[in-house]
Formats: C-alpha cells, structure tokens, sequence
C-alpha cells in the first residue's frame, strides 16, 4: 500500500506520534508551525495543492485553552477556518480528512457520557472555535471524520501528566480538582488508531471513509476525574523513588479561576466509532501504564 498523506500539526502531542505511526502507510508530507501558519487565510488551502494528497490529517489546533479567550480571531483562524479550507480543497481533490475535536463542545451538564448526537454548548473560546471547525467541515461534506477526543497527554510535550510527575517532585503535598470528569487519552494511542483505520481503508481511502464519514467520539476507555488521573499517575510512576509528594488533595475548580471556564463532566461514550471500526481506544489506565513505561 502507499498512500500520500498531508499531516499538519507534526510537532505536537498528537501529530509527533502520528509521523511515526503513519510512515508505513506510505509517503507523508509533514508541516508545522512556523513552516506554515494557518493563522492565515490560504495557508491550508495552498499546503493541500503543493502535496496533492489523498488524505489530510488535521493534528493542528490552537489548544491554549485560556490564552485563547484572549486570543480569539487566531482561536477562530486556527480552529474554525482551517478545517473549512482543508474540507474544501479534499473535496476538490478526491481527497479524505480526517479532523480532531474536542470533548470542550460541551458545557458538562449532561452528567453521563456525551454521544455524538448530543447537542453540543461550548463555554469557552477554544471550544467554540473547535465546533466551528467541525461545522465548517460537515458543511462542505465530502470524504471526512471527525474524532472528538479528551484529555490527551503525551510524556515529551508538556501535559497534565508532565506536569502532575513535576509538582510531585516538588512539593509534598498536591492538590488537584475532583470535579473535573473525562477520558485521559495517549497521544499514541489515538495516533495507533488513526493509522490502523487508514491501513483498514485500503487503496482508496476517500471512497472507503465517505461510506463511513461522520463525526465519532474517540478517547481513552473509561473516564477519570483529574484527582483519579493525578493518583494514577503517581502510583504508576517508574521513578517513584524522585516523588517528594506524600498526599494528594482533592480540590474545587472554583478554587482555582482561570480566564476559560471548563466543562465538569465532559466524558466521550465512544460506541459508535467501536460499532463502525471494531477497534477501539484501551482503558485509560492501561494506556496510562504503558506511556509511563514507555517514558
Ligand atoms: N490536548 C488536549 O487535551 C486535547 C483535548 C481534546 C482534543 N484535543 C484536540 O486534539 C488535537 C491534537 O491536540 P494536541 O494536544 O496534539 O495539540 P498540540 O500539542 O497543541 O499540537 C497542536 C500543533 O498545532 C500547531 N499550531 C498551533 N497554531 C498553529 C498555527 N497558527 N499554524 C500552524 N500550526 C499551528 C502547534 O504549534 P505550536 O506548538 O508552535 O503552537 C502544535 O504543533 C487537536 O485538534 C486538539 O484540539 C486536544
């Protein structure tokens, strides 16, 4: 098989994964920040004509949650009317997208895992310029999938985890939210699946998607508060010898205000991408697990 893939965002969590997971599939044209910037209008548009792909995947995203309430018009430019650029020019390709969204579309009221049919209310700038985005694709049509993810982490950027590892080395005691509820998700996970979704599509990616395009929920089976993650996160630690931290507090998100409000209980049921795909994302802990001993 060899398939020619444009991949945007090949520096972050997600995208760094996704050049290593997607290289057997063929030859991959991989862009990021500032060799492109899609805080301009066109800059998607022509990145898609260079590479005449034939299938884009969008790993970009502004994902500075509380910068963004400051920052909307690139929020906006980078999530919202980007995705409408590469819809359009996959459209006129022949091409397929494959996009990410957010679990941030939704406000937390629901109480119980969000389906793909619940209606989405963003509280914050960067969840309203994620369902943009998503609108902006599903107008245009064509060949494309939507995976709305959560909580994804990986252990080279920085991330929740990262972080958690951090504080645990400095201070003896953490204090981390209880009321903030969703699916932790490896990068490298989701980026394993993309791949092995691809490798399912076959020659003809496009025509293979487009029977099956839509909008999915996909993150990390199961899902955690941030107090359950964090506490995960230090009994899994492979250097535990190096924690300083002797406890772990719960806390309120209303303890600590930020620029951006959060949804509470924002977890993904991801049935439907397991029913379509039979495959699906492992428990949280266990790709918690295995991206600890990974290092
Ligand atoms: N992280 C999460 O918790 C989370 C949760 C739910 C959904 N998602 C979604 O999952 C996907 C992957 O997220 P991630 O965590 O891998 O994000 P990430 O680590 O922040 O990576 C995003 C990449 O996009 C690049 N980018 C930002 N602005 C750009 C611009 N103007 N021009 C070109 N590139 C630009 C970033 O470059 P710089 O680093 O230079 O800005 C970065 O390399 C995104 O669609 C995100 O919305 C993430």
């Amino acid at each position: 098989m060899s398939m020619r893939i444009l991949l945007l965002g090949k520096i972050g969590q997600l995208g760094w994964e996704l050049l290593r997971t997607l290289a057997p599939l063929g030859e991959v044209v991989a862009l990021d920040y500032p060799e492109i910037d899609l805080s301009q209008a066109g800059a998607a548009r022509q990145a898609v004509r260079l590479a005449a792909p034939q299938v884009i995947i969008n790993a970009s995203a502004y994902t500075a949650v509380d910068r963004a309430e400051s920052e909307e018009p690139v929020a906006l430019a980078v999530n919202g009317r980007t995705p409408g650029e590469l819809a359009e020019e996959a459209a006129a390709l022949g091409a397929a997208l494959i996009h990410y969204s957010t679990d941030y579309v939704f406000d937390g009221a629901k109480g119980s895992p969000y389906l793909e049919t619940d209606a989405p209310h963003p509280l914050n700038v960067y969840g309203s310029s994620k369902l943009a985005g998503e609108d902006a694709i599903q107008q245009v049509g064509g060949s494309f999938l939507i995976l709305r993810t959560s909580w994804v982490y990986s252990l080279r950027r920085a991330s929740f985890v990262t972080k958690v590892l951090e504080w645990s080395r400095g201070q003896p005691s953490l204090r981390v939210v209880s009321d903030q509820v969703s699916n932790p998700t490896w990068a490298r996970m989701l980026a394993e699946i993309t791949a092995q979704l691809l490798a399912k599509a076959g020659e003809h990616p496009a025509g293979w998607l487009s029977e099956r395009r839509g909008l999915y929920h996909l993150a990390g089976d199961g899902y955690a508060s941030r107090l359950e993650w964090a506490q995960a996160i230090l009994r899994l630690d492979p250097k535990r010898g190096e924690q300083v931290a002797r406890q772990i507090l719960p806390a309120r998100t209303a303890e600590f205000p930020t620029p951006a409000r959060r949804p509470l209980f924002s977890a993904l049921n991801c049935s439907r991408f397991t029913n379509v795909f039979g495959l699906r994302l492992p428990d949280w802990q266990e790709s918690l697990r295995l991206a600890m001993e990974a290092g």
